[in-house]
């Protein structure tokens, strides 16, 4: 049978889960329109100066992209200052991420994460036949490095940190995190997922790009899928030490990217105005959506992103479908409840479903 042919992995990995439940609960009255706030997606849309390049290319979709994406490369070693030789574009962060886990987790190899995190990094590992070995965030959803230096042993390979994490919004300690980079054993390979960096106004707040250097083994994961607004175009990018990146490359056999995505990705990085409206439109929508959770008493962790996780004090699950009657989609599989911020009017209509809800379910006396 054909199901004896296939992997262990894809026999067992569950199917990807959209957030509400098996059954959608059907729209109630009036309701006309689904609001996706589920997906941590740019809700403002794709920066313009992407949108012009992107155009202007798709008359040239008969040519082959550049095989290496050297020219957004340059432009990007420049923004992080690093060289052009210790940057690597691929299809999205989730194709970096494969790339790290296919050329380094080898059956048997111990793949540390902090959970919760971002699911992908649990698949990678049982797709190339790793260990996972979960080391719980804190209360206040942060790593504690210690715990995570304990958990290392001759067996780790390499350690997925998503910083910010997702789903939980927050971020660690900089500090604390680069002395961790800088004890590492040498068999082991610290991955730091930036894919949401651009949200963070901590004053002062360092990327990992910082510690990056000869003889360290770390990679920096970041892609344009956030606040460039071009997920659906699939650029993503790492950033590590000369020799990784050269081997990186060598295990990519094939385009890096797609052609129409290479230029709209160089476009956005010159798109200051969108950048400043995304971060201050994305600002605008946290506070306002923090100030409706907090009077109507959820536990929210201080979003460090474009998404906030809160605790409803209601069912997580439950939660998520009643807010799916009003259009409103986010997640409520993880431990609390996960939403993307949107644009003014669709947090709006969030947050007048979210004050039903609640009114709703403790007249029910639940
Ligand atoms: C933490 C994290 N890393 C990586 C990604 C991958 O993003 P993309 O493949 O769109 O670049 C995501 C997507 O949501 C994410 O949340």
């Amino acid at each position: 049978m054909f199901k004896d042919l296939v992997s262990k992995f894809v026999k067992e990995v569950p199917p990807y889960n959209f957030g509400v439940g098996d059954t959608f609960k059907p729209f109630r009255e009036g309701v006309t329109e689904e609001i996706i706030m589920h997906k941590n997606e740019n809700p403002f849309g794709t920066s313009p100066k992407a949108v012009a390049a992107m155009a202007e290319q798709i008359a040239h979709s008969n040519r082959y992209p550049d095989i290496r994406a050297v020219s957004l490369c340059e432009k990007l070693a420049k923004l992080h200052g690093v060289k052009t030789e210790q940057v690597m574009v691929t299809q999205g962060g989730t194709s970096a991420l494969g790339f790290i886990a296919e050329m380094l987790i080898r059956e048997g190899d111990e793949v540390i994460v902090t959970t919760p995190t971002y699911p992908n990094y649990l698949n990678l590992t049982k797709k190339n036949n790793g260990v996972l070995v979960s080391v719980p965030l804190d209360d206040n959803y942060e790593p504690v490095f210690e715990e995570v230096a304990d958990a290392i042993t001759e067996k780790t390979k390499v350690i997925f940190l998503a910083n910010p994490n997702n789903p939980t919004a927050t971020i660690c300690d900089d500090g604390a995190l680069a002395d961790f980079i800088h004890k590492l054993p040498e068999h082991v390979v610290l991955v730091v997922d930036e894919a949401y960096f651009d949200f963070i106004e901590r004053p002062g707040y360092r990327s990992m790009i910082s510690e990056v250097a000869d003889g360290v083994n770390l990679i920096i994961v970041r892609t344009f899928s956030k606040i460039y607004g071009m997920a659906g175009s699939r650029i993503g990018y790492m950033i590590s030490n000369k020799e990784i990146i050269d081997y990186l490359q060598t295990d990519a056999t094939g385009f890096c990217c797609n052609r129409v995505g290479l230029y709209g990705a160089e476009a956005a990085l010159e798109d200051k105005e969108f950048i400043e409206m995304t971060i201050r439109k994305n600002k605008e929508g946290r506070d306002y959506l923090t100030g409706v959770m907090k009077e109507l008493g959820f536990r929210v962790w201080e979003s460090h992103t474009n998404f906030m996780f809160f605790d409803p004090h209601i069912p997580t699950k439950y939660f998520a479908d009643e807010l799916y009657t009003f259009g409103v989609r986010i997640r409520g599989d993880f431990c609390q409840c996960r939403l993307s911020i949107g644009t003014m009017e669709q947090n709006r209509v969030a947050a007048e479903a979210m004050r039903q809800i609640v009114r709703e379910y403790r007249e029910s006396g639940k």
